[in-house]
């Protein structure tokens, strides 16, 4: 969380900062703030989103070559404007930018203290530019020595920018464990830094990630990179691939509905070329390399978070299923600091949309210290989760803006059906005509999804009109559907902030049930392919009890559309690949649900997209 941009070069640098920060609102928006670079050192920031802080740069001398912007998702500190980012050294000459966590920071201010500083602010961050002033003059070493020298005292993850009014042709930044990204003009002596690639591809598509521990130091118009131990490093530059389009809202009235209605090419996307439904046979890197490895698993393990968790769930059955490989799907946070037992035999899987989730980077470094293999399912290129991996497949679902995470759902279950598809192949679990039945249909969900958007959208804003003040809400589903409901249930929750709960269906009667009266809706995912009669069943009970029944059915069901209040058609297929499916008249619900309580659907309260902290 967090997002911090940086501008040096020839030009004004204000117009980047606020473009960029726009750009990287989704990493949270509590605060904002810009400082800028003129001779003299100008600070900017205020409460609240980067529009607020436009109002308040008003009429402001806004000049200066170099600056630096950020915007902020609180961990320490209230959401105020005194701990609104830039934060300034003892003197005010040294203005620093951060997204991560300074863990040590509470026996540092203390030692600051003794030695007279004053802190204005209640964050870890302000601290690190107190401790570079400190170390600058007590070790009478410049700039870029003192971050490096103060970054070897510090406990936790940063991705950090430094401007100073005593150094006008200096930008420094480092990280660790946060994400930074240096864009590269053709023009000498220009450079775009932000968190991720988003703010720079309208500048430059010529950019380096930076590595954990490192530093870029920018001093004359010429980069340079070392380490926090002092070792050169030649940046690794790369061209990116994202277009400017997939960062606007292209006629849609918020990036959520434009992400929804994206699913059919994102879907594609993310299979294109991946197999071959003639010839019955992978184009996948990753199962090639590790063909031999697949073979002889003994078991899989997928660690993720939030949406990415349930992706994970349907990754579980799809593997079992088809590969007949023992699965666990573990919370990251989870398995992280639970002593887990991993081998040199297992797979690690993480699924993560934006790369840079911190708790499931956490739980990938440890297995692969403990010798697994490790492999990423993710969606930003570049991002920290892929650099890490031994091996993995990208979803191909474009820039997702909106914080709710809706195509990059579909795209990791439709990477982990290839995948598991692909396992069953290596290991002989799967007949050929049982593959080309799974091509062939899953070369028709694309076209589906299309369809579905179309036929849904409309029944979706009745129901969503019948149950806006709704307080509580249920989502039941079995099998494959079950993390269908803890989905939908998430989606609800987040952005329109009805209590939502996803349960088995069968569990609903141990305990759930007791909530359910005539004021309860009860969502339903009762497609035709498994459990039909069971989950019938299940809406008999909550009818009985007069709870409100909006179901998911298959086309032409008769039964369930005759026992709902409200029921949505998804089109017939694969019981495995309903998922994709029937999530999505769930998005579109708690979309308009949300956007009819006036709630802010692309930026929900207190989340963040990219959840760099643990
Ligand atoms: C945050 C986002 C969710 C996302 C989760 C995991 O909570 O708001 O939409 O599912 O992080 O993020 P990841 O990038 O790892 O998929």
């Amino acid at each position: 969380m967090c997002g911090i941009v940086a501008y040096y070069g020839p030009d004004q640098a204000y117009d980047f900062l606020i473009k960029g920060l726009q750009r990287l609102e989704y990493r949270g928006y509590d605060s904002a703030g810009i400082a800028l670079l003129n001779g003299d050192l100008r600070i900017y920031k205020n409460k609240g989103k980067v529009s607020e802080l436009e109002n308040v740069a008003q009429g402001q001398n806004l000049s200066g070559t170099r600056g630096i912007g950020h915007t902020r998702w609180a961990t320490h500190g209230e959401p105020n404007t005194v701990n609104a980012h830039p934060h300034l050294s003892q003197s005010g000459d040294i203005a620093l930018i951060h997204n991560g966590i300074i863990e040590n920071y509470d026996t540092l201010k203390k030692v600051l203290i003794e030695r007279g500083h004053e802190f204005k602010s209640d964050t870890d961050t302000e601290v690190l530019t107190h401790l570079i002033e400190e170390i600058k003059e007590q070790e009478n070493v410049d700039l870029l020595e003192a971050v490096r020298l103060a970054l070897n005292e510090v406990v936790g993850a940063y991705a950090i920018v430094i401007l100073s009014k005593n150094d006008p042709n200096t930008l420094i930044a480092a990280r660790k464990g946060s994400p930074l990204v240096v864009g590269i003009s053709d023009r000498e002596g220009e450079f775009y830094l932000a968190s991720d690639a988003t703010p720079i591809v309208e500048y430059t598509k010529t950019v380096t990630y930076l590595n954990d521990n490192e530093i870029v130091a920018i001093q004359d118009g010429k980069m340079t990179i070392k380490t926090i131990d002092n070792v050169s490093k030649s940046p690794f530059i790369q061209e990116l691939e994202i277009s400017l389009d997939a960062l606007e809202k292209g006629g849609y009235e918020h990036f959520m509905l434009k992400e929804i209605f994206e699913q059919p090419k994102s879907i594609y996307d993310s299979m294109r070329g991946r197999f071959d439904p003639q010839n019955l046979t992978f184009a996948m890197r990753s199962l090639e390399e590790y063909a031999s490895k697949i073979k002889n698993l003994d078991r899989i393990i997928i660690v993720a978070c939030g949406t990415s968790w349930h992706a994970g769930l349907v990754g579980e059955y799809l593997i079992e299923e088809f590969g007949r490989i023992p699965v666990e799907v573990e919370y990251a946070s989870e398995f992280r600091y639970r002593n887990p037992i991993i081998t040199e035999d297992d797979l690690v899987i993480a699924i993560s949309q934006s790369g840079e989730t911190a708790d499931t980077l956490a739980a990938l470094e440890l297995a692969k210290e403990k010798g697994a293999t490790i492999y990423g399912i993710c969606n930003v290129v570049g991002s920290s989760i892929p650099r890490l991996t031994h091996a993995g497949a990208y979803t191909h679902a474009g820039p997702e803006i909106g914080v709710a995470s809706t195509k990059s759902f579909t795209a990791q279950v439709t990477v982990l059906t290839l995948l598991a598809l692909g396992i069953a192949d290596i290991r002989g679990k799967i007949s050929r005509e049982r593959l080309r039945e799974m091509f062939a249909e899953l070369d028709t969900i694309p076209q589906k999804v299309e369809e579905l958007l179309q036929s849904c959208n409309e029944k979706c804003k009745e129901i969503a009109a019948a149950y806006v003040d709704a307080p509580n809400c249920l989502y039941l589903g079995r099998g494959y559907n079950f993390p269908v409901a803890l989905e939908g249930a998430l989606k609800l929750k987040e952005i329109s902030y009805i209590h939502a709960e996803g349960y088995p269906a069968a569990e609903m009667k141990h305990g759930p049930i007791a909530l359910i009266d005539e004021e309860m809706p009860v969502v339903v995912i009762a497609t035709k392919r498994n459990y039909y009669e069971k989950v019938l069943s299940n809406i008999q009970e909550v009818k009985a009890r007069k709870g409100k029944i909006i179901a998911i059915v298959t086309e032409g069901d008769e039964k369930v559309a005759e026992i709902a209040d409200h029921y949505i058609e998804i089109p017939d297929t694969e019981d495995c690949l309903t998922p994709i499916l029937a999530t999505i008249p769930l998005q579109l619900l708690s979309y308009y649900i949300a956007v009819m309580r006036g709630c802010n659907v692309d930026q929900p309260r207190n989340l963040a997209k990219s959840v760099t902290v643990e």
